[in-house]
């Protein structure tokens, strides 16, 4: 078949496909997607009706004995076929996102780059995945029995992907899912479906069987029919905090995975310090709460900053914040593009105001253009205002000062969230101690809670989520031990 469809900001007479099993197909209806800077089309996609749905979903579930029971090699070569691909096109991938997502190229091209890797990661570990052996001779009535457990495909998986990862997220529910030997269906977020119909595309270019994958760019209204068909026995989602806790909750039974939201918190601790310490802080804590503006589930949105740093560190911060360029994504000095749009940037000024008519002080930023609101700096901030104790999504930061560690602790953990934590500090112990009080599904010493490599376990605890992604731990999510009992051995 031919090559993805290239130039994302041309419109093409004829939507995008969508992938019903394999193959590309027209839909029932279009769905138009817009650039979130200025509203300009950028492409139409094909979307589904019930009849392509129940096809693909009759398809998995055909398929998944089979594809379970596949070689190794022909999962991990169709896992390095796409990441070999994803980086031969990597130009145009960058400019798909930015063009339906809104986040400057650079931060697009840090996207394609991440792909490529869980793709690559995937196909490495669907060639280790083996299983362990367990001796069971460890009893007179056991002898020369061994036991081998193996995890086994739990079945077709339902991969809802959110629009702020609008290739890597997808990734992430299409590559563990495939090294596993199961199906896998993805639903993306109506804003952003481009680069999952693209992934659609390089899929088709590998040998895998027909059924093992479908692009289904449906809305969210019709996800629900999905989400509670029994022959997807998997839900994988990402994305807002409530969606997420309703799927669970309309589907008991099922095996869900949620990766939800965050309320990311950086502790600047009393011993970093020195001018370095202050300023590495100050770089990355401006920058990573507002990449993608703030549109992160790990994004920093509360500084909490000991008092013997504070009258140092926080200046820093604001010339850092005020030194990001905003504006079109597609320029290349810019680093802080719009919000997905118009009203989740209102929603983000209107938070904002709450929390200024509650006391807090903003020490930069807080205007708003269209979709684009400037990166914002508030401090003395009550605990019960959103911006402190709701995920923002957008590009405001609160600063906190505190007296110690065991303060910085309590303000982390008074949350309804608990995904990553950035601890800034050069003593292990206190590293030790956050990793094992802070409530979070990861810490990171030195560095913004932000930080993420594909191949670690992510995931969150509390309102953030249960399960865990990462290439890896999502295999063993989407999979179940099955124990084979060898009798009459010689061991
Ligand atoms: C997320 O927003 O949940 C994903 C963050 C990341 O993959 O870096």
């Amino acid at each position: 078949m031919s090559g993805p469809s290239a130039e994302p900001n041309a419109v093409e007479a004829k939507p995008r496909p969508c992938w019903i099993a394999g193959r590309p197909e027209q839909g029932a209806r279009e769905l138009v997607v817009r650039h979130p800077f200025d509203g300009t089309e950028v492409a139409a996609v094909a979307v589904p009706g019930p009849d392509q749905v129940e096809r693909a979903v009759a398809a998995a579930a055909a398929v998944a004995g089979e594809f379970r029971r596949s070689p190794a090699y022909l999962r991990a070569a169709a896992l390095e076929h796409v990441s070999r691909r994803l980086d031969e096109l990597s130009e145009e991938v960058a400019e798909t996102i930015t063009a339906e997502n809104g986040k400057p190229l650079r931060w697009a091209t840090v996207e394609v780059r991440r792909a490529v890797s869980t793709f690559r990661f995937a196909a490495e570990e669907a060639r280790r995945f083996s299983g362990d052996l367990q001796r069971l001779d460890t009893d007179p009535t056991a002898e020369g029995r061994m036991a081998v457990v193996r995890r086994v495909s739990r079945g077709p998986v339902l991969g809802i992907s959110p629009f702020n990862f609008p290739l890597n997220l997808v990734a992430h529910k299409v590559a563990p899912a495939i090294a596993v030997g199961a199906p896998i269906l993805v639903k993306p977020a109506p804003r952003t479906p481009l680069s999952a119909l693209l992934l659609g595309e390089l899929l088709a270019e590998t040998d895998l069987p027909d059924g093992t994958f479908s692009v289904l760019p449906v809305g969210n209204e019709e996800t629900m029919a999905l989400v509670e068909d029994e022959r997807l026995p998997v839900v994988s989602f990402t994305g807002s905090v409530p969606v997420g806790w309703s799927i669970a909750d309309a589907v008991p039974r099922k095996h869900v995975v949620l990766e939800l939201g965050g309320n990311g918190a950086a502790v600047v601790c009393a011993d970093w310090s020195s001018d370095a310490d202050l300023n590495f802080a100050a770089e990355r804590i401006a920058t990573f709460s507002n990449y993608q503006a703030g549109q992160s589930c790990i994004a920093v949105q509360r500084v909490i900053v000991d008092r013997a740093v504070a009258d140092e560190f926080v200046p820093r911060l604001v010339e850092a914040v005020r030194g990001l360029r905003s504006g079109d994504p597609h320029d290349p000095d810019v680093v802080v593009g719009p919000m997905v749009d118009e009203d989740a940037a209102k929603r983000v000024e209107t938070w904002i105001g709450e929390a200024t008519e509650r006391g807090a002080k903003v020490l930069v930023g807080g205007g708003r253009s269209g979709a684009t609101l400037e990166p914002t700096v508030l401090t003395d901030v009550p605990a019960d205002v959103k911006v402190w104790s709701e995920e923002v999504f957008g590009p405001v930061l609160s600063v906190s000062t505190v007296d110690g560690f065991d303060e910085a602790v309590a303000q982390v953990n008074d949350s309804a969230f608990g995904l990553q934590t950035g601890v800034f500090t050069h003593d292990l112990r206190v590293a030790f101690r956050a990793s094992s009080e802070l409530e979070v599904g990861g810490v990171i010493v030195g560095d913004v809670p932000s930080y993420r490599a594909d191949q670690m376990p992510y995931g969150g605890v509390k309102g953030s989520g249960v399960g865990r992604e990462g290439v890896r731990s999502a295999m063993s999510d989407l999979t179940e031990e099955r124990v084979m009992v060898l009798t009459g051995l010689t061991l």
